[in-house]
């Protein structure tokens, strides 16, 4: 296929394909990656299935969700199937969420111990049950108790790299990246991940890839940028416009896992291939639910992919008409006559490109404890949950599973 029949939005379709030597493999401490694209920790969705299946069609660092460290360190059994090992998952990575250093320096030994390849630190939530405790993207607002976090990780980490994933700050009164950026490189860092928008953005308006170019300026280690990458185009146009190291994908592949290949293709200086037409992203969808149900059993399978299939089917014509049976789906094996009835040899719909496929464009006003701000020099860990009811209210509420 050449550019002429590139499927894109107007935006990249002059968007040339990687030259040969124009990017590095991104190096995150003993890892290196030839496609320097890591998906990004999404709880609730970047579970061994879903990973797994994004792993089958590129390459890259694939990241779990966010596993609180108590709940691993209690053995709750969620927390504990969320993380479990799998064979041949390799390089393995687990993004952690937890704010107690004693905790954090614990979970990481552990995971040393069996394995890990890749640690990744959350200091980005923006869940008000998050932030209101100072947890989360309330925490590079104190860089030194990020540093004192990065530290407690690090120390237990051995040569396995351990990095940092954060939004540019609090609001845009308070932007914090760059100070947090500088404490977590300082603690040993290997690399710093950045989303970039504010907690108050949530999802909401164009992520601020100048604030990436900024941060990437100012590190030593690599920067990795987060925002708005939905087609494998805008990976390599973040790269060139901030000179960042590698990037991290969201939403963007949602539904469409397939984009990890047009990311190999592209950064390997290829026209990537089209993506599916209906019939063969049904085909994704019924291999998405077998490696669901092998992990979770076929009732919350079947229950997890419910949320799934207005991802897949997002843009297709007559989809809106199936969505209420699909989300009420009993069994995988529904799936193909219901969908077989919108005729499978529909083409992907361009205009779902970049279609919003998860977290609205709400903004917020960040909860933060009282007085939180005043002093930005404490680093007192703030209290998170602890026993393992606090734990699994927690999980449920922040979308876990
Ligand atoms: C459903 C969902 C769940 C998320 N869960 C996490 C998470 O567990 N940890 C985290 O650091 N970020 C989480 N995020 C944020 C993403 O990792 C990413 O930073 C954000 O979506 C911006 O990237 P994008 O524009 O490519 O989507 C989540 C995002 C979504 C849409």
């Amino acid at each position: 296929m050449g550019p002429s029949e590139r499927i894109c939005t107007p935006q990249n379709s002059g968007v040339p394909p990687a030259q040969a030597g124009e990017f590095q493999p991104l190096r995150i401490g003993s890892l290196s990656l030839e496609t320097p694209v890591v998906l990004a920790p999404m709880a609730g969705v970047t579970n061994y299935p879903f990973r797994s299946l994004c792993r089958d069609y590129g390459a890259g660092l694939f990241v779990s969700e966010m596993i609180t460290a108590r709940g691993f360190l209690l053995g709750n059994k969620l927390t504990t199937k969320l993380a479990a090992v799998h064979p041949g998952e390799h390089p393995r990575s687990i993004q952690i969420y937890g704010s107690d250093p004693k905790d954090l320096g614990q979970m990481v030994a552990r995971l040393v111990d069996e394995g890990i390849d890749h640690i990744d630190i959350n200091f980005g939530c923006p869940v008000p049950k998050v932030t209101r405790q100072g947890g989360g993207s309330a925490i590079p607002a104190k860089p030194r108790l990020l540093a004192r976090l990065v530290r407690a990780m690090v120390a237990h980490a051995q040569d396995v790299p351990v990095t940092v994933k954060m939004r540019i700050g609090i609001d845009a009164q308070t932007l914090t990246h760059m100070e947090a950026g500088r404490a977590a490189q300082e603690e040993g860092a290997a690399a710093v991940g950045l989303h970039a928008r504010t907690a108050a953005q949530l999802y909401s308006g164009d992520a601020d890839w100048e604030a990436i170019g900024q941060l990437k300026s100012a590190l030593q280690v690599p920067v990795l940028g987060n925002g708005d990458i939905f087609e494998c185009w805008d990976a390599l146009r973040m790269m060139r416009e901030t000179h960042c190291d590698g990037v991290i994908v969201g939403r963007g592949c949602l539904g469409r896992p397939w984009l990890f290949g047009e990311f190999v293709a592209v950064f390997s200086g290829q026209e990537p291939a089209p993506p599916p037409n209906l019939g063969g992203v049904l085909e994704v969808m019924e291999e998405h639910g077998r490696r669901l149900t092998e992990l979770f059993g076929e009732e919350l399978g079947v229950r997890q992919m419910r949320k799934w299939t207005s991802w897949y089917l997002r843009g297709f014509r007559g989809a809106a008409g199936v969505r209420a049976q699909l989300s009420r789906l009993g069994t995988f094996d529904e799936m193909r006559p219901l969908i077989s009835t919108l005729g499978l040899e529909q083409a992907f719909p361009r205009q779902a490109l970049r279609a919003s496929r998860a977290k609205g464009g709400r903004t917020q006003r960040v909860k933060l404890p009282e007085g939180y701000l005043d002093d930005r020099d404490d680093d007192t860990p703030p209290k998170g949950p602890h026993t393992a009811d606090e734990i699994r209210a927690w999980e449920k509420a922040l979308g876990a599973g």
